[in-house]
């Protein structure tokens, strides 16, 4: 395996090599802040999106990443997703990378390719003198749990001590420790008729409703004819 950035290989950000474009379910493609940003990423900080290619320059894996500043407390973290991506565009002075996102193919999943991932995404932060790399994780399994405060769910542990979520237990593998649970960390707006079409369901009535994939409830407001969603994240650090 091996790891080429999108300014090493533009090639590779070809729509039509991509993979990993059925990855998320559909209401996460429209994120309110993040969807300003996120093109910008490729554009403009090629460096640090990249690729983990196999011996014949197969895709095993993409990853989105990009620097922010940050003091190092809690109180400076940036909010969520949507505050890092907008944080890492409109301030300067950036001290540590920010992991965005990390997609292994279906068909290639569970087998410990994120793990060299991340370690790559790590050795990318290092050499551009980052002492370390911050992720507002987003669960794997929390969509099981809509109901359950991400306070409570980011602590769940199983009986051998490690942590019960399988993409945090990953970075906690690597050496992540967790920071904070973040419960307004990517927010998704939209009108009733998109919720629907997003989520294949219908919303008869003003409420909260559970949807496939959400990793929290969705609130419905029929008079205003909004949906409006916050997913969760949980940021972790690790020390590079
Ligand atoms: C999260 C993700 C990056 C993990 O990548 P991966 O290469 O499959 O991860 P690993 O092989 O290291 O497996 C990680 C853990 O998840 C579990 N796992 C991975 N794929 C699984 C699957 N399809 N079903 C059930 N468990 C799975 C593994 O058992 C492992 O846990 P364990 O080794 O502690 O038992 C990948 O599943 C993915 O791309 N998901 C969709 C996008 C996403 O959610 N990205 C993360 C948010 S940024």
């Amino acid at each position: 395996m091996k790891s080429a950035t999108v300014a090493e290989r533009p090639d590779l950000s070809d729509p039509a090599k991509e993979l990993t474009s059925d990855l998320f379910p559909e209401y996460n493609n429209h994120g309110d802040i993040l969807n300003r940003y996120w093109s910008r990423l490729t554009e403009e900080r090629p460096d640090f999106q990249f690729h983990l290619l196999g011996d014949h320059d197969e895709i095993l894996a993409r990853a989105r990443s990009l620097p922010v500043r940050w003091d190092g407390t809690l109180q400076d973290l940036p909010a969520g997703i949507d505050g890092a991506i907008a944080r890492g565009f409109d301030e300067g002075g950036a001290n540590v990378l920010c992991a965005m996102v990390i997609m292994v193919p279906r068909g290639l999943q569970g087998r410990g390719i994120s793990v060299v991932a991340l370690r790559a995404m790590g050795e990318i932060a290092r050499q551009h003198g980052f002492a370390a790399m911050i992720a507002p994780v987003r669960p794997s399994w929390k969509d099981r749990y809509p109901l359950t405060a991400i306070e409570d769910y980011a602590g769940w542990r199983r009986s051998d001590g490690a942590l019960f979520d399988p993409w945090m237990r990953v970075h906690e593998r690597v050496g992540a420790t967790m920071l904070r649970a973040e419960p307004r960390s990517l927010r998704i707006t939209g009108t009733v008729a998109e919720w629907e079409k997003w989520t294949e369901m219908a919303f008869p009535v003003t409420g909260d409703f559970w949807f496939p994939g959400g990793l929290a409830t969705v609130s419905i407001n029929r008079d205003e004819d909004s949906g409006r969603y916050w997913e969760p994240n949980v940021w972790m650090r690790h020390i590079l």
